[in-house]
């Protein structure tokens, strides 16, 4: 493939983003690099492969291998940073030993994989995203620097910025879902709350951008498989979000486990050189996945681990993360000239120049610092903001006059495998977080109602098991209340990393424990908690009510508690489409009309592009999301019908609060280019803005864009915008919504 040049994000929304406060951490990069090269001329080549070598503590265990003999390498100036260490005493231990032991005294780096919280677990990361709040993204994530470096953290492997379009990949509750523009919004807001204003701060942290490239689109959905696209669609939806966080001044990037079109992309030297430094201009360093630089030899693009090391470092990367290949092979690849001592230099510099951006030349210890252990972590102020995340990040999907719980109801029963447990409220990922520690559903409503209401309980079932012996009891616990809460969904290890499912829908025997609950005919709200969207028309069609929780981390309880109870009310949309059924995967909302798109009157019609046994229709749609009022949309408004090349296109809308509420709506605006250089989706989010709109009121809503925000790429890969005519949509999702035209016409 050849380097192309890639959009920057594309629109300015009045209002939303106005603040955004870009760190240029390579201001000093040039000192920082006279610096580093000064203490290359002092190494020898084994302490230079020292700093390129990345090692697991025994601390804690994110991949299939560990070393025990890591502390003997950080000993033998053999490791340039630990990962999986956090605490100040451990990372104080492990750090002494670096600075003091080895011949050039230089400080590691400490790594973790801190993705939606360190000690105070956020929403896992698909919920956060349903609350279209980048503000709140990115202080989510502040939070987690001040708390990571609170514990001797100073790197942590986040943003996940994977686009996904298939809910069978474990690995969604990661991203932030199915939709490029949202996901480089997210992407750089969550690089600027880790970084903050400066690395040399004592409370931000080197963030890492991962897993680069297209690792959100494994064939069949299946964790670690092959990816292969088009050009055109690698650089229109999945490249984007990894580029803006490289805008966004992102410390460290990661290579993904997969292949791009046959070539895997930890030794990818079109992906990582001549993409990622030559043309977007990265200049910090590259890390490996846990492992991927051995797993060459089972792509089976390198036969031994030596050809594994070479075709990695002379592709781009800079730190061997676990795999002990660069520790092992680099003596001799440089030795026999395969690898350049320049090319190994060029990567020392780069972790050098880190651990200088991160004032640890200048205190080592600058993270290990017990007074803030002590009083920086899970403080109310975390807690309650999480709190707060928890109720923003709850998506209201069905709701048939049952939601809020009605203040008469006096006895509550609360029934479900995930009613009380603990284990399952972080979700993957959870970091430092501690089960013990998290909000159960029960015990939020109990804080919540305390003794106003009688609280009754029932497991009924587990979450992923055949066994129904639970059931009668718990259609009996529900008979005795006025109102019932329904707790069903995943485990928390049924979605993340290497936890892909070819069935997607309610696992074990949940949907009989709805539909024997549900059948009581007692008022029912459904609370779900997973990590990936569900197929779940069965239940979509039999409950009241349904609330998409996610795994809402520390405070999960007490927020899906202020939303069930109403003191707030839910205003989060899906950004990942919810199919009828895993045969409609890969489904989501900007794809292509085809040259034989399904007849919306008639559906099964023959000869068309739809299927014989299912709707094209997916059961709630990208954007979608419902509250506790409802919203009405004026048509839309342009300042004018066609454009010239350079002209602000306004389109406006009023939305009025129709209900009986105050209420937050996501508006969003929708474009289609109707004829192309080149197949154009049906439609493509290009704005949006949340808005809280009084009951009564109705709030003026105006989107500005410029002809330059609708390019693509042409042809002949060119990125540019055709003059031409457009459709504009405005609404309260991607498939429900007002519709004008207009043109651009040079
Ligand atoms: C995951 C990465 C993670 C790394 C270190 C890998 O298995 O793919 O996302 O950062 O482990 O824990």
């Amino acid at each position: 493939m050849k380097n192309r040049r890639l959009p920057i994000v594309l629109l300015l929304v009045t209002i939303m983003f106005a603040s955004s406060c870009k760190t240029k951490p390579g201001d000093v990069a040039s000192l920082y690099n006279k610096k580093a090269d000064s203490i290359i001329k002092l190494m020898t080549l084994d302490e230079k492969i020292g700093q390129v070598s990345l090692f697991t503590s025994d601390m804690s265990l994110t991949g299939p291998t560990m070393r025990n003999d890591y502390i003997d390498l950080i000993r033998q100036g053999k490791v340039g940073a630990v990962f999986n260490a956090y605490t100040v005493d451990f990372v104080r231990n492990l750090q002494k030993i670096a600075v003091e032991e080895t011949r050039l005294h230089i400080p590691l780096i400490f790594g973790y994989d801190v993705i939606h919280g360190h000690r105070t677990i956020f929403p896992i990361n698909l919920g956060q995203a349903a609350s279209w709040d980048t503000a709140m993204i990115e202080k989510s994530e502040r939070i987690a620097a001040i708390e990571a470096t609170a514990e001797g953290l100073n790197w942590v492997f986040a943003p996940m910025v994977d686009i996904a379009r298939d809910p069978r990949w474990g690995r969604v509750m990661e991203g932030a879902g199915e939709d490029t523009f949202l996901g480089s919004l997210i992407s750089a807001a969550r690089v600027r709350g880790f970084q903050g204003s400066s690395l040399s701060d004592n409370n931000t942290v080197l963030a890492c951008v991962k897993h680069f490239a297209a690792y959100g689109a494994p064939q069949g959905g299946r964790d670690y498989h092959v990816v292969d696209m088009s050009e055109r669609s690698l650089y229109e939806w999945y490249l984007p979000p990894y580029q803006a966080a490289v805008d966004a001044g992102v410390g460290s990037v990661m290579t993904s486990f997969n292949e791009i079109a046959g070539v895997p992309a930890t030794s990818n030297r079109w992906l990582l050189t001549d993409l990622l430094r030559d043309d977007w201009k990265f200049d910090g360093f590259i890390v490996t996945d846990y492992s991927s630089l051995n797993e060459l030899i089972p792509h089976g693009v390198a036969s031994d681990l030596s050809q594994a090391s070479e075709l990695a470092m002379n592709a781009g990367v800079d730190m061997d993360m676990q795999g002990s290949a660069f520790l092992t092979q680099l003596t001799d690849l440089v030795k026999s000239g395969k690898v350049s001592e320049e090319t190994l230099d060029n990567a020392v510099r780069r972790i050098l120049v880190a651990k200088y951006k991160l004032g640890l030349f200048d205190d080592p210890y600058k993270y290990c610092d017990k007074k803030r252990e002590a009083e920086e972590i899970m403080t109310p102020e975390h807690r309650s903001f999480a709190r707060e995340f928890v109720a923003k990040s709850c998506v209201l999907l069905k709701n048939n006059n049952t939601l809020p719980v009605p203040k008469s109801a006096r006895t509550i029963a609360v029934i479900g495998p995930l009613a009380d447990s603990k284990m399952d409220m972080l979700g993957f990922w959870f970091g430092a977080g501690q089960f013990d520690k998290a909000v159960t559903l029960v015990e939020g409503i109990k804080n919540k109602v305390g003794s106003t209401v009688n609280l009754l309980t029932a497991k009924g079932c587990n979450v992923n098991d055949n066994d129904l012996s639970g059931i009668n009891q718990a259609v009996s616990t529900a008979k005795k209340a006025d109102f019932i809460i329904l707790a069903l969904g995943e485990n928390f290890m049924m979605s993340g990393e290497a936890a892909s499912r070819t069935d997607i829908s309610l696992p074990g025997v949940q949907m009989e424990l709805a539909e024997a609950i549900i059948r009581t005919g007692k008022p029912v709200a459904v609370v779900l908690f997973n990590g990936r969207p569900l197929a779940i028309p069965k239940l979509d069609k039999m409950a009241p009510a349904i609330l998409e929780t996610w795994f809402g981390g520390t405070e999960a309880g007490n927020g899906i508690a202020d939303v069930l109870f109403g003191d707030v009310n839910p205003s989060g949309k899906i950004t990942m489409t919810f199919p009828l059924n895993v045969g409609q995967i890969p489904i989501f909302y900007n794809s292509k009309n085809t040259g034989r798109p399904i007849n919306r009157e008639n559906p099964y019609e023959k000869f068309k592009s739809n299927y014989l046994d299912s709707p094209n229709t997916p059961l709630y749609p990208f954007g979608y999301g419902l509250s506790y009022t409802t919203f009405s949309y004026s048509d839309i408004k342009l300042n004018k019908q066609s454009f010239g090349g350079t002209e602000q296109i306004i389109a406006s809308v009023e939305v009025k609060n129709t209900g009986d509420r105050d209420g937050e709506e996501i508006v969003q605006l929708y474009i289609r280019d109707l004829i192309g250089d080149v197949t154009r989706p049906v439609k493509e989010l290009k704005g949006f803005m949340k808005v809280l709109i009084r009951k009564g009121e109705t709030a003026s809503i105006s989107f500005t864009i410029y002809p330059k925000d609708l390019s693509y790429y042409h042809q002949d890969m060119s990125y540019s915008y055709d003059p031409g005519d457009f459709e504009l949509f405005i609404g309260t999702n991607s498939t429900d919504n007002k519709k004008t035209e207009f043109s651009i016409i040079d």
